[in-house]
């Protein structure tokens, strides 16, 4: 047995967990200085800038979904973490708005899936932000209960990602947005994945004090695709591994508007988001009017402009929240989902029954750091 092996078995503990609880600790705050921050552009020899092709995505497709010309992304690859790409927040000026509020306002709806969908009414899941607007609490001091939209923890696009059984099902399908889907495309595209399909998407909705455990996300049933993330909001840490969880995390901020893709070797590898961190700077999905994009392209976009009183609950929300949106293609070409018999009903219900184990996911660590 190794030593790695034998100091693990006797704390108990990974360095990857190790790390993790570092920068989830409140008191004393851990020291941030390891900290990869792509948005100072700093390159040491971990960090290598990448030129991707300014041909792949024309300047008005990219501009149609809120991006700026390809040329001018800021990509970096990581040393050690081969397939791993971090853009550094492509959005247009202002654009990130409308994302904003799509996972705010539209992704919530049905026939999307939710969290509060797992003990409530589909009548009273319905309109998540129509049922929560008018409640948003004003008055100073006065106790309000929490809005839907304060308890939205996740939804789920496409191909509903089933949380008990960490797998997809064809019976379970619902179209995905096919603006989303387009952002996604481009994205993929510029980045060298021609073709790529949004089958499935992730929305996680955490307050300053969440956190997301360590896992890989392997439930895709082909994994040559791209995984694409987006961040909104509140910087966050982003803690990237290895195969193994003995590998030791780097550690790097995501801010608003970043983007991360995970592709290749990168695709299969442990990660975490041990911790919000309140950004200091202004929250540039916030500080633009809102129609900053419209000024400067008079093309054809898929972005709608976002009223006033939207724009304000949107700025209320990511003022101490962060989204982050993660997109999947499930299947390979030509690929299609395995025969699977039909369960009895009340098996098919308890896997249903999942909101227990997304609680868990969401709020502390210690499901994934346990069961992965
Ligand atoms: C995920 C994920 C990380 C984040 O949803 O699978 O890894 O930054 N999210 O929230
Ligand atoms: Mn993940």
């Amino acid at each position: 047995m190794d030593k790695m092996a034998v100091s693990v078995m006797e704390t108990g503990e990974d360095a990857f967990r190790k790390i993790f609880k570092l920068y989830k600790r409140r008191n004393p705050s851990p020291d941030f200085s390891d900290v990869i921050d792509f948005s100072k552009c700093v390159t040491n020899d971990k960090i290598v800038p990448v030129k991707l092709d300014p041909a792949a995505v024309s300047d008005g497709d990219a501009a149609k979904v809120g991006l700026r010309p390809v040329k001018e992304w800021k990509a970096f690859n990581l040393q050690g973490y081969p397939g791993f790409l971090f853009i550094s927040n492509p959005f247009l000026r202002g654009s990130q708005l409308f994302w904003v509020r799509q996972c705010l306002k539209t992704y919530p709806q049905k026939p999307n899936v939710c969290n509060l969908d797992m003990h409530m009414s589909h009548t009273d899941t319905q309109d998540i932000w129509a049922k929560s607007v008018p409640n948003l609490s004003s008055s100073v001091g006065k106790r309000v209960p929490r809005t839907l939209l304060d308890r939205l923890r996740w939804v789920t696009l496409g191909y509903h990602y089933n949380w008990n059984s960490k797998t997809y099902s064809a019976n379970h399908y619902t179209p995905f947005p096919t603006e989303l889907h387009l952002l996604s495309y481009q994205i993929a595209t510029a980045c060298g994945f021609p073709g790529f399909i949004a089958e499935a998407g992730i929305l996680n909705y955490y307050k300053s004090d969440s956190s997301l455990g360590i896992h890989v996300d392997d439930a895709e049933l082909d994994h040559s695709h791209p995984l694409l993330s987006f961040s909104f909001g509140q910087s966050a840490i982003f803690l990237l591994g290895g195969i193994h969880r003995q590998e030791s995390p780097t550690a790097m901020y995501m801010h608003s508007g970043d983007l991360m893709i995970m592709s290749g070797q990168s695709r299969l590898f442990y990660h975490a988001m041990p911790r919000i961190v309140p950004t200091h700077q202004k929250v540039e999905a916030l500080e633009t009017d809102q129609c900053g994009w419209h000024s400067g392209w008079q093309g054809s976009t898929v972005m709608e402009q976002v009223s006033e009183e939207d724009w304000t609950v949107c700025a209320r929300y990511i003022h101490s929240s962060r989204v982050n949106m993660t997109v999947r293609q499930v299947l390979g070409q030509g690929q299609s989902f395995p025969e699977t018999f039909s369960l009895p009903r009340h098996a098919q219900e308890h896997q249903e029954d999942n909101e227990d184990h997304m609680k868990r996911r969401c709020r502390s660590d210690s499901f994934n750091i346990k069961n992965t």
